[in-house]
Formats: structure tokens, sequence, C-alpha cells
């Protein structure tokens, strides 16, 4: 390969878009309004209306629009959350700093999203939510999510940090729950320059809450405060950025799918397992391109050798990690969460790849697992 294979090509969206994004930074710069201003307001809208839902309300980052969303939706102390170990550690953080408990449910192991056959059996008096995370930009089973949740009276968050403009049944990531949340960290399919991220709702009261908190819980008279909040604006700089970037993302996502095209059909036919996707209901936006192979450590160090990034989401479930030992969980409680970690491995998979890289990707990785001299099998 002449040029080399980038996992994150942020340099080759820069290029792309050079000529908005420059005039974008300097407007605001110029403009002497870097807290939220009028970019700001205009994400939201643009973000809220595309996906469908009444408000956007712009955070600092994705773990901070969990963290507001859950306690705009009163969640707290004595409560418990429903979710999975097998996600970002922020999902976990932003149930646990609210007061409330985890309480895990295993994935699909097939998608590696919540399995929702699971989650009656974990709900208890206490529980309150449920918060599914649409992993690697593929919505969950939100029908059957919803479905209980409606029977059990909770509410529901989706966690869509990883899956904006992903579809399901024709319908958005973020406007099946009660509140989602999404992350504009510089690595996700729309990215800023430095953190931010943002809650979606149709609910005005969630929406209001939100708002208030992520100025300290101030209301509506300024330094009067009806809630204990925090400090999560999004700098007006990074909202002309993204304003900029959503523009490109439809065909940055579509980008990302027919690279997926090109890894599944040539792994098909191999013991490489490809991303196993809904048919047919979901748009699948490709956050990651995860594969599971059984001897996963070896071929990722081949590929390294061969020039071709790869990455491990998420090498440790979280019901073992140190920090959520408290909540009483074991390895073996968890075991597809913890058959994945032991087995995913995410390829390069963004927008920016020339389908001759993605080849060579797909060729490198076929190459270790059929040849038995170099898997040493
Ligand atoms: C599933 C998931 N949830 C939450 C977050 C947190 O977002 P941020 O990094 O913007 O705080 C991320 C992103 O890293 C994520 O992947």
């Amino acid at each position: 390969m002449k040029d080399p294979i980038r996992f994150v090509d942020l340099q080759a969206q820069y290029e792309e878009l050079k000529a908005q994004l420059d005039a974008a930074v300097l407007n605001v710069l110029a403009s002497g309004m870097y807290a939220p201003g009028e970019q700001v307001r205009l994400l939201e809208e643009e973000i809220a209306a595309s996906c469908g839902v009444k408000y956007g309300v712009a955070c600092n980052s994705g773990t901070d629009a969990l963290k507001i969303a859950l306690q705009a939706m009163g969640i707290g102390p004595g409560d418990e959350v429903i979710t999975t170990p097998f996600t970002f550690v922020a999902t976990v953080e932003a149930i646990v700093q609210n007061g409330a408990r985890p309480v895990f449910v295993d994935i699909d192991p097939r998608t590696f999203n919540m399995d929702p056959s699971l989650i009656e059996a974990a709900i208890t008096e206490h529980t309150k939510a449920i918060l599914p995370i649409h992993l690697f930009g593929q919505i969950a089973a939100m029908e059957s999510i919803l479905e209980i949740a409606k029977a059990h009276n909770l509410m529901v968050l989706e966690d869509a940090a990883q899956a904006i403009g992903s579809t399901r049944n024709g319908k958005a990531c973020g406007t099946w729950g009660d509140a989602a949340t999404l992350s504009f960290f510089p690595t996700k399919n729309l990215g800023a320059a430095g953190d931010a991220g943002m809650i979606l709702t149709n609910s005005d009261e969630i929406a209001e809450r939100s708002r208030s908190l992520r100025v300290h819980g101030m209301a509506k008279q300024p330094y009067y405060y009806e809630d204990i909040g925090h400090t999560s604006r999004m700098d007006e700089i990074q909202g002309a950025i993204l304003r900029v970037k959503y523009q490109a993302l439809s065909a940055w996502n579509n980008a990302r799918n027919a690279n997926a095209q090109v890894y599944d059909e040539a792994f098909r036919d191999s013991e490489i397992v490809c991303p196993y996707v809904e048919p047919e209901t979901t748009y699948h936006t490709y956050h990651q391109y995860t594969i599971r192979y059984e001897r996963r450590d070896a071929l990722m160090e081949y590929l390294k050798q061969h020039g071709v990034p790869s990455a491990v989401y998420y090498p440790v479930p979280l019901h073992v990690q140190p920090p959520y030992q408290f909540l009483g969980y074991k390895e073996g409680d968890f075991p597809e969460t913890e058959r994945a970690c032991r087995e995913v491995l995410s390829l390069p998979i963004q927008a920016h790849l020339t389908t001759e890289q993605v080849e060579y990707c797909a060729d490198v990785a076929l190459h270790f697992v059929r040849d038995r001299s170099v898997a040493g099998r």
C-alpha cells in the first residue's frame, strides 16, 4: 500500500471540507461569541429536525449528555437502570454518578446489543429505566424493548453515541425512547474538534430540565437555581464545525456501508464472522465494522505487521472492571459479553478509505485465516 491505512482519518475529513470549516471557525473567532450562541442553537435544531424529534440539547460531551439526561428523567439514588456490560464505560458511569444502580443484562451475540429476552428477569420494584446502547452503529431491538418498558411503566434512554444517522424500520436512532444521547467525540461518525454531545427528546419537561442542568441547574432567572447541575455547554466553535460536517454525514455513512460490503463479500465462507445486520430493517452506520474470530489477538498482530490497524472494542467487560466490583457481579455472569470481549476485532471502515485499501485489509485478514502456516494451527 502506498498510502498508510488510517483507522480514523480526521485529516481527510478536514481536507474534504477545508474551505467551509476554515470559514466557520474564523467566523466564530471574529464574532467574539465563544459560549453557545447561534451556531449551537442551529445545530440543535438541524439535528433534532433531521432525526425527527422536537428538541436537541447540546452538551459538552456524550458522557455529560447521558448524565444530564438521566438526571432530567428523575433517575437518582435508590433507582435501578437496566443496561449491558458490553459498552463504553460512560454508559454505566453516568448511571452510577447519578446515584442509581446499573443492572446488567447480557447481549444478543449476533448484534452485540441488549438481548430483550433477558430484560424482564432483571426488573425489580426499583427499576426505573432501560438504557440500550446502539452499539457500533446498529439500533438495538427497540420494538421489543419499548414493549417491555411500556408493560412495566419504565422510561427508556437510548445511548446513541455511536449511531447517528442509523435507522430501524425507517425510524431514526434517538427517536425511540423518552430521550437519547449522542456523542460528537472526534472519532465518531460525526465528530467535533474536541468534546461535544447532545440530548434528543420529544419531552418538553426533559428538554427544559436538561437545558437548565447543563448550566448549573440555573432557573430562567439568572443566578437563581432549581437543581444541582453541571457546567456542560457546547462551545460555539464546535457547533459551527459540527454544522459543516453534518452536511457530509450521510455520504460518509454511505461510504462506510460500501466498505462494509467489500468486507462482507470477502469474508463470506471464511471463519471470520461478519457483523450481523438485521435484514432489510436496519441501516447500520458502521461506526465500527466488528468481526469475531477465535484467535483474535494473533490476527490483530498479523494485521499490524502488514500495515492494517485494528482495535478491540471492548477487551474487558464492565462487570469485572475494578471500579464496578461493588455491583457484585462476577466472571461468568454474562457469557455472551465475555465471549465477545475475547473475540471481537474492529477493522478499518472509515469513509475516506479507498476500495483498494479495504480490499487489501480484507486480503491480509483472509490470508491469516486461510493459511495454516501463518495462522499456526
Ligand atoms: C456507547 C458510548 N456511550 C457514551 C460515550 C461517551 O461519549 P463522549 O466520549 O462524547 O463523552 C461514547 C463515546 O465514546 C460511547 O461510545
